[in-house]
């Protein structure tokens, strides 16, 4: 499509050098190199710690990892994104890493926030009996961060790569998602679900991906927007989130509580008596708080399916419908919008999205619609227009194209 002068241009952002930057950096040249994409998530938000399918895409903003063995004992960082970041740890110090997991003061006081994320993988494959040496690293790449498009997950399922390839070990797509997951979990201590690592790892160029979190299943579904003149627009309203702030980790809580008070060990459960006895199930929730969070969870776990058949019949009106209820769920019930991100939704809706919703866990960041491609111009403006009038910092659009999961890249001659 011809690309509109007010959404930014990244349809599909070139390569970094990182191979001729890791040299420069460490006089030596990297022996593998991995790179792993950000996500949107079209519906399915705050599901996948309830057992729900959740239906992301990988979009083609990526990150890059460059690694090679090194002879110190030591592992060295740096980001490109960071530069006055380095960071050395010996990787001693490293291996006791499990008697400081879920300790995040200390690791925040130890590491730049970018760097805790790749020692946290270095530390997840050890648990998993992968031996990774001490390394030199460089990270790349342009995963918009704090935007809720999972810059993180893109930074572990890279590294995730990169380091079995050090480590001489082929590990499946699945289960280097859940090697990242359980970095993120158990080192970096955000207690996040399955959905994006999965994204970053196993997803397909222009597919959706259907993952059933209760039993892991993949279902990829093809996803022809363009040629049916619609695209996916990504409104960044640059109001970070953040997923360390205990937010995230309350509604986590929540929804355990829910389940504890309906007999389940999972939402997910109660989803699948349908509809009827579903919504009677979570009404009967005494504490009003208690009881919005779980309508939410299960409504959205009935969305998806509905969803995912919309997508495969390409019916786009049906699909757009579901994403502004999701969104709709997700302020009134879950409580995880903000003013910026009710805006932006508001903004679309009313120059003509088909859908809008936010994207990822909420409390900032993006916002996700459905348009049509002819309309691109007059939503971005009107969103922009909207932002002004509320005195909010200008966002940021992009169209939002699906991307293929991590791979391994060539290293440069
Ligand atoms: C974040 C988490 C995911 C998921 C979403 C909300 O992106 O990393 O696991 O819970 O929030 O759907």
């Amino acid at each position: 499509m011809n690309e509109s002068a007010s959404v930014s241009p990244h349809r599909t952002p070139g390569k970094p050098e990182i191979s001729e930057s890791f040299t420069a950096s460490f006089g030596s040249d990297p022996s593998a190199l991995w790179s792993a994409p950000g996500r949107v998530n079209l519906i399915g938000e705050h599901v996948d710690y309830n057992g729900g399918p959740v239906m992301p895409f990988a979009i083609q903003h990526r990150c890059y990892v460059a690694a090679a063995a090194n002879d110190d004992g030591v592992i060295r960082l740096r980001s490109k994104q960071f530069p006055n970041e380095a960071v050395s740890v010996a990787l001693a110090d490293l291996a006791t890493g499990a008697a400081y997991s879920h300790t995040r003061e200390v690791q925040a006081q130890r590491f730049a926030g970018w760097a805790s994320y790749v020692l946290g993988v270095i530390w997840a494959l050890e648990q998993v009996g992968v031996h990774v040496p001490p390394v030199d690293v460089l990270v790349d790449g342009h995963v918009p961060v704090g935007a809720g498009l999972s810059s993180s997950a893109a930074l572990e399922c890279a590294a995730v790569g990169a380091f079995c390839d050090i480590a001489g070990v082929g590990i499946d797509g699945p289960q280097r998602a859940t090697i990242a997951q359980r970095a993120e979990n158990d080192f970096v201590g955000v207690p996040c679900g399955l959905m994006d690592q999965m994204a970053s790892t196993c997803a397909r160029a222009d597919h959706a991906l259907l993952f059933d979190t209760y039993d892991q299943r993949i279902e990829q579904i093809p996803l022809a927007a363009s040629a049916a003149g619609y695209e996916f627009l990504v409104v960044d309203t640059g109001a970070a989130h953040g997923l360390v702030d205990g937010e995230y980790a309350s509604r986590r809580a929540a929804c355990e509580e829910a389940a504890r008070t309906l007999r389940v060990k999972l939402l997910r459960e109660v989803a699948d008596r349908g509809p009827d006895e579903s919504a009677a199930l979570v009404a009967g929730i005494a504490d009003a708080t208690l009881r919005r969070r779980a309508r939410h969870v299960v409504s959205e776990i009935l969305r998806v399916s509905t969803a995912a058949e919309a997508l495969k019949a390409a019916d786009w009106p049906r699909l757009g419908a579901l994403m502004t209820a999701s969104h709709n769920s997700l302020r009134d019930d879950f409580e995880v919008s903000s003013p910026q991100l009710d805006t932006a939704v508001e903004a679309l809706l009313s120059s003509g999205a088909l859908g809008a919703r936010l994207t990822g866990a909420g409390f900032g960041g993006s916002v996700v619609a459905l348009i049509e491609t002819s309309r691109l111009e007059t939503a971005v403006s009107a969103v922009r227009t909207s932002f002004a009038a509320a005195g909010f910092k200008a966002p940021t659009a992009s169209l939002a194209v699906a991307s293929q999961g991590a791979r391994r890249e060539p290293l440069a001659r």
